[in-house]
């Protein structure tokens, strides 16, 4: 889903990850990576909060699951990025929201730790309706 879903990525889309650990964030942005070509292995950003790519569009990767103090997000220079020539991919985007453009896609992801969920995760899509219809075509 994720190499399709790039496929209508432009320019300046910032999309936010939500769900529990493990829900399956980094597995579906290295799926959207490789659909905008990149090539070289997408790690998640924990300690360096933000990874860059080079494919069809420059990627900014971004995880922030372990800022504490939001000092550190205004030294990130986050809204080069957000406004910026490339796409933003955003895991735990909560302490960010505010920066956040208004038209930025929200996937939200879910995984139980109970029998019947180890290769199931639920998705939903708060994206534009022709994009989504694109998408499940
Ligand atoms: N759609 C899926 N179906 C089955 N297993 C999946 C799926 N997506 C991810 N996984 C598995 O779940 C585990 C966690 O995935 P991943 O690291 O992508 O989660 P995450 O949401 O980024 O976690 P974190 O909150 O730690 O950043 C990995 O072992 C991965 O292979
Ligand atoms: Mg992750």
């Amino acid at each position: 889903m994720g190499s399709t879903l790039a496929q209508y990525l432009d320019k300046g889309q910032v999309i936010t990850f939500t769900g529990n650990l493990g829900s399956g964030k980094t597995t579906l942005i290295k799926g959207i990576c490789q659909g905008l070509g990149i090539e070289e292995p997408v790690t998640s950003p924990t300690f360096t909060l933000v990874n860059e790519y080079q494919g069809r569009l420059p990627v900014y990767h971004f995880d922030f699951y372990r800022i504490e103090d939001s000092s550190e997000l205004l030294d990130l220079g986050l809204e080069e990025y957000f406004y910026g020539q490339g796409v933003c991919l955003i895991e735990w985007p909560e302490q960010v929201q505010v920066w956040l453009p208004d038209d930025h896609w929200k996937i939200r992801l879910e995984s139980r730790f109970i029998a019947g969920w180890e290769n199931k995760r639920k998705l939903t899509l708060d994206i534009p309706h022709e994009i989504f219809e694109k998408i499940i075509a």
